[in-house]
């Protein structure tokens, strides 16, 4: 079996089942209904997210230690920001995505924990004074408030650095290309073509009045590259055949886009209780958002669309893929 052929059924029962049209093949409650996702899925989804995350937590345990010294303070930061909360979602579509090809969980964790620390730093980042200027993070004072900024700037460095490291790491994967091929997807992701690009974008709207394009690619680039390398990471590890990269590469980026659409709404309508950071600061800042180019509603039809897009990227899949699709509408249907 090729890595491309994922799915387990004989080659005949595929040939029928494609045969039948796609609306026909799934039925849609297994997903979701009007009000998110059916139970049963949901609460398979919230299961696997919660073990992954638990799986995740000790990788990163691992991987953080502390060392003697008065250096040591950088690294009491790293883990305090990287170890304790968060959703862990982009690991978790590591894992997903890696599950499709059989890839051994070891390996998708690492990743997954790479992937983890890479966002850690950008939040510490982003919340630094000079960014966002937030108090809370993740229901407890942002790295800068609980430390100093300067040792929150330096977390934030070491854990991007980390990230490369446990990548490079035979640990990682035995095959050095796919290590090397991992660091490369990571790096253009995280860089200035990529999330730090997004971010820059993301400062310099509050002084501009972006329209619709410039802020799809704004938010594009600040979150939706790091959740689409996630998916990208996997298929990595997985050695997908070009095709099967590009779908869930697709899948990604529509998952990205809608995620962001979320978190913009949370911003508007949730609760700090409920999100563990501040609420009410894009419209405060002048953030470039579709919430507040389009207002709530057309932003919450604009995020299901995308989540409709995300998994019809998946079809190849088939039933393989059905966490991912629960992972797609968590994306819009979460609290936090
Ligand atoms: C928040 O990401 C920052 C954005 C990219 C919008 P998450 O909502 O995934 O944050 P955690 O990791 O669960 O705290
Ligand atoms: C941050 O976006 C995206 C990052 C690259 C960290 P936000 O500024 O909207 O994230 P929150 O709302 O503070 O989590
Ligand atoms: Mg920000
Ligand atoms: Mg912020
Ligand atoms: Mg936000």
């Amino acid at each position: 079996m090729t890595s491309f052929d994922v799915d387990p059924r004989p080659k005949y029962l595929r040939y029928l089942v494609g045969a039948i049209p796609k609306f026909l093949r799934r039925p849609p409650t297994q997903i979701r209904n009007d009000t998110g996702l059916a139970s049963h899925s949901s609460s398979v989804f919230t299961e696997s997210l919660r073990v992954t995350a638990k799986e995740v937590n000790a990788c990163l345990d691992d991987l953080l230690p502390l060392p003697e010294g008065p250096e040591r303070r950088v690294a009491e930061a790293m883990r305090y920001s990287a170890l304790d909360g968060g959703k862990r979602l982009r690991p978790f579509l590591v894992s997903a995505s890696a599950d499709l090809f059989d890839v051994p969980r070891p390996y998708s964790l690492r990743v997954g924990a790479a992937v983890e620390m890479i966002h850690c730093y950008s939040l510490v980042h982003d919340d630094l004074p000079a960014m966002d200027d937030d108090d809370l993070r993740r229901g407890r004072p942002t790295c800068h408030k609980a430390f100093d900024e300067a040792t929150a700037i330096l977390a934030g460095d070491a854990l991007l650095t980390k990230a490369f490291a446990v990548l490079s790491d035979a640990a990682s994967h035995p095959d050095g290309l796919i290590r090397c091929k991992l660091v490369a997807v990571l790096a253009n992701a995280a860089g200035a073509e990529g999330m730090v690009g997004g971010q820059m974008l993301d400062l310099l709207a509050a002084d501009a009045d972006f329209d619709e394009q410039q802020t799809r690619r704004l938010q594009a680039l600040k979150t939706g590259r790091m959740l689409a390398v996630s998916c990208q990471m996997g298929a990595l590890l997985g050695q997908a055949e070009p095709d099967a990269m590009k779908d869930l590469d697709s899948y990604g980026v529509y998952l990205g886009a809608a995620f962001q659409i979320a978190d913009d709404l949370l911003d508007l309508e949730a609760s700090e209780a409920d999100l563990g950071k501040a609420t009410g600061k894009d419209e405060a800042a002048g953030k470039a958002t579709f919430v507040s180019l389009h207002g709530p509603e057309r932003a919450r039809k604009v995020a299901k669309t995308l989540v409709d897009q995300a998994v019809a990227a998946l079809d190849r899949f088939g039933e393989r893929a059905e966490s991912l699709r629960a992972a797609a509408v968590f994306t819009v249907s979460r609290r936090s």
